[in-house]
């Protein structure tokens, strides 16, 4: 027996030219309507849609699939008070002190600074961190886990 056994890749679809152009240009539309609006409303999501689009980010290949990324959902108003507060020290540290002017004057145009109120009002914010290898305990305590639980060859701890 294989020591790495694959498995048959049960939902691959090959589809005829003709379908192959129409979908991808469907999808192609889809995606092209995606814009960076820098507007974020305050009305509720269904946290369902939040972990679908979760799952979907899930499915980006990563190095030797180990899949380096954790996701954490924030919807209590006391952390995105505490996030809010970090996020904008940062952001005025980048603003004043770090950002170069060749940088500031490339940001210009998007009108961004350090003033960030929005991360109290939107419903969620999605907090991403890098994963190093020592991944157990954040598996551990994943509620995402379509995609994100231990592989089988990761020893467990
Ligand atoms: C790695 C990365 C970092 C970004 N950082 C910022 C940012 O700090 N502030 C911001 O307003 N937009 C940021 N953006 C959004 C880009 O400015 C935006 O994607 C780009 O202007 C193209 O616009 P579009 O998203 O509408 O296609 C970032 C995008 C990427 C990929």
């Amino acid at each position: 027996m294989a020591k790495y056994p694959s498995v048959p890749l049960e939902h691959y679809r090959e589809y005829p030219i003709e379908e192959m152009r129409q979908r991808l240009n469907d999808f192609y539309e889809n995606i092209d309507r995606r814009r960076s609006v820098r507007e974020f409303s305050s009305r509720s999501v269904p946290r369902d849609i939040i972990e679908t689009a979760l799952k979907v980010a899930n499915t980006a290949p990563s190095g030797a699939n180990l899949q380096p990324w954790h996701f954490a959902v924030v919807s209590g108003a006391q952390t995105k008070k505490k996030i809010r507060a970090a996020a904008e020290a940062e952001e005025r540290e980048f603003y004043q002190h770090r950002a170069s002017e060749e940088w500031l004057a490339a940001l210009e145009p998007l009108g961004t600074d350090d003033s960030k109120p929005f991360l109290e009002t939107a419903p969620y914010l999605i907090a991403v961190f890098y994963r190093s290898l020592d991944v157990c305990p954040m598996v551990a305590r994943s509620s995402i886990t379509t995609r994100v639980s231990r592989p089988a060859w990761l020893p467990e701890c």
